[in-house]
């Protein structure tokens, strides 16, 4: 059993007495936080340093990716967290942007931008509520979600992270994703710590440029980024990740006004914060320079993707930051600030007592029941924006069907970014699910022929063509787009259907 201090009563005491014990290494590993890719070989390091997190990149895998395989690997994981001489649990996370999307057989959403189609904050929070249970499932109950950027600039590659260009909006829906998946009761079993990011500005970044410079000034960037974190902290929120952009030409992770002053001061912020992927090695001077500015900006945990054998590495930053106390340069009170703020994170969430939830759990991941919000909130993301001669809704009784288009019969495209890959992929992918294509010969009646083309072959004596259009995934600074039109694949397609004179939906 972990240590739990019989005598204390609330939160703060039983965090208090638990850091009176600890050493110095013992709490700058509780703000280490490795990736699970850096630990393979050497899994011990979780014992060895006390880590007091790991996560799972964008590309991190494990070997078996079901419901199953994961929940075996953090089993195993959280075992290791008890070997230590405090039993302090590790705090597990992942990104469940859309779904538990790195779990072959989780139930998928549509990302945020399609939720935000939806405006309807009590889907929002249902969506959470079934990726809470989902990923606590397999062991995980800690979400790198919601994203509550507003983005400003549809070339931004992450602007389908965001639920859209209104700042209302975004905070409505971001609290809502924060109520479900935290759920009535924090240290409920099927409850997930969320983490709203990335503070703050993302969106706004000049051109859309992916981990660039928001210019603003401070009432724009108030009225606009700032309102999704102030009520998500008023929702209970309890972690904050911090964003790669820069404000104004100065990074976020080396920004003690926007971190400490406003945030945990005047918004009074009582969580902890992560740092974005390896965000710090972007801020100026040496590793341990880096280290230093971020964690006295009031960074609290750092999200470290490399192990020992590659640069600014777990170890190194550990042996590095205690270098740093020792010289005077970080702050003792710092270190206790930030060791408080986790494991009082951690103590909310009942982290010790959690166990494995077992079977029953399980068979609910990607169950009927939670596809079914699935579908329902896919159903209420639909966006018309024109129908012609009331084209719409088609017959279900027509005689020929004609789709085309690349992405009519592709569930890769339908999934976008984050779908068990970090980039996606176009095509079949692991998680299978209903392309378009197959949802149409299932609606059909009877009477009626589908026929399919990629490219708007065979499309002459149908009754409609439905062609589908859009993006291949991609994820972050790989979606940067400084021309929004439709590819020339997808537009020769769309030109050929109405050459045609053959009705044409477009999706
Ligand atoms: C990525 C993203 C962030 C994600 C983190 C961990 O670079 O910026 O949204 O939570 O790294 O995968």
């Amino acid at each position: 059993m972990p240590v739990r201090l019989l005598f204390s009563q609330d939160a703060n005491d039983r965090v208090s007495a638990l850091m009176v014990s600890m050493t110095l290494e013992e709490k700058i590993g509780q703000m280490t936080q490795a990736d699970y890719g850096a630990l393979k070989g050497r899994v011990e390091d979780v014992v060895t340093y006390s880590l007091g997190s790991v996560l799972w990149g964008g590309d991190t895998e494990i070997p078996d990716i079901t419901a199953r395989g994961w929940a075996a690997t953090t089993a195993d994981l959280q075992a290791l967290s008890a070997r230590t001489r405090l039993k302090i649990p590790l705090l597990l996370g992942v990104d469940a942007v859309h779904g538990h999307n790195n779990v072959n057989g989780a139930v998928l959403f549509p990302h945020n931008i399609g939720l935000g189609a939806t405006r309807n904050a009590a889907l929002v929070e249902r969506v959470a509520r079934v990726t809470a249970d989902e990923l606590t499932a397999t062991g995980i109950p800690w979400d790198f979600a919601p994203c509550v950027a507003v983005a400003r600039d549809e070339r931004w590659g992450r602007t389908y992270e965001s639920f859209g260009e209104n700042p209302e909006l975004v905070r409505e829906l971001g609290v809502a994703y924060v109520k479900g998946m935290q759920g009535p009761r924090l240290t409920d079993a099927a409850s997930a710590l969320a983490c709203v990011k990335h503070y703050v500005g993302d969106g706004g970044t000049t051109g859309g440029k992916d981990q660039g410079n928001t210019e603003t000034d401070e009432e724009t960037l108030r009225r606009i980024h700032l309102p999704g974190y102030v009520d998500a902290i008023a929702a209970g929120a309890r972690s904050i990740m911090v964003s790669f952009n820069q404000w104004n030409g100065k990074k976020l992770h080396g920004h003690r006004y926007l971190l400490t002053d406003v945030l945990k001061g005047e918004l009074g912020f009582k969580g902890f914060l992560v740092s974005d992927w390896a965000a710090i090695d972007q801020l100026p001077g040496s590793y341990k320079e880096q280290i230093a500015a971020s964690i006295n900006a009031g960074l609290d945990m750092v999200m470290i993707p490399n192990g020992p054998g590659t640069d600014k590495n777990y170890q190194q930053f550990i042996t590095l930051l205690t270098e740093l106390v020792k010289e005077g340069v970080v702050p003792q009170v710092r270190i206790d600030d930030a060791v408080r703020r986790i494991l009082e994170a951690k103590d909310a969430m009942g982290l010790s007592d959690r166990m494995s939830r077992g079977q029953q759990a399980l068979e609910m991941v990607g169950s009927p029941e939670h596809r079914a919000v699935a579908r329902d909130a896919v159903r209420q993301s639909l966006v018309l924006l024109k129908n012609s001669q009331d084209l719409l809704p088609l017959s279900q009784n027509s005689g020929r069907v004609h789709l085309s288009g690349r992405g009519a019969d592709n569930i890769g495209m339908q999934c976008g970014g984050w779908t068990i890959i970090w980039q996606g992929k176009t095509g079949d992918v692991v998680v299978g699910g209903t392309t378009i294509r197959r949802a149409v010969e299932q609606a059909v009646g009877s009477g009626t022929k589908v026929t399919f083309s990629e490219d708007g072959e065979g499309v002459a004596g149908a009754d409609v063509a439905i062609v589908v259009v859009g993006e291949d995934p991609y994820a972050e600074m790989f979606g940067d787009r400084a021309d929004l039109r439709l590819s020339a694949g997808d537009s020769a397609v769309i030109e050929k259907i109405h050459a045609s004179g053959v009705p044409m939906v477009v999706v």
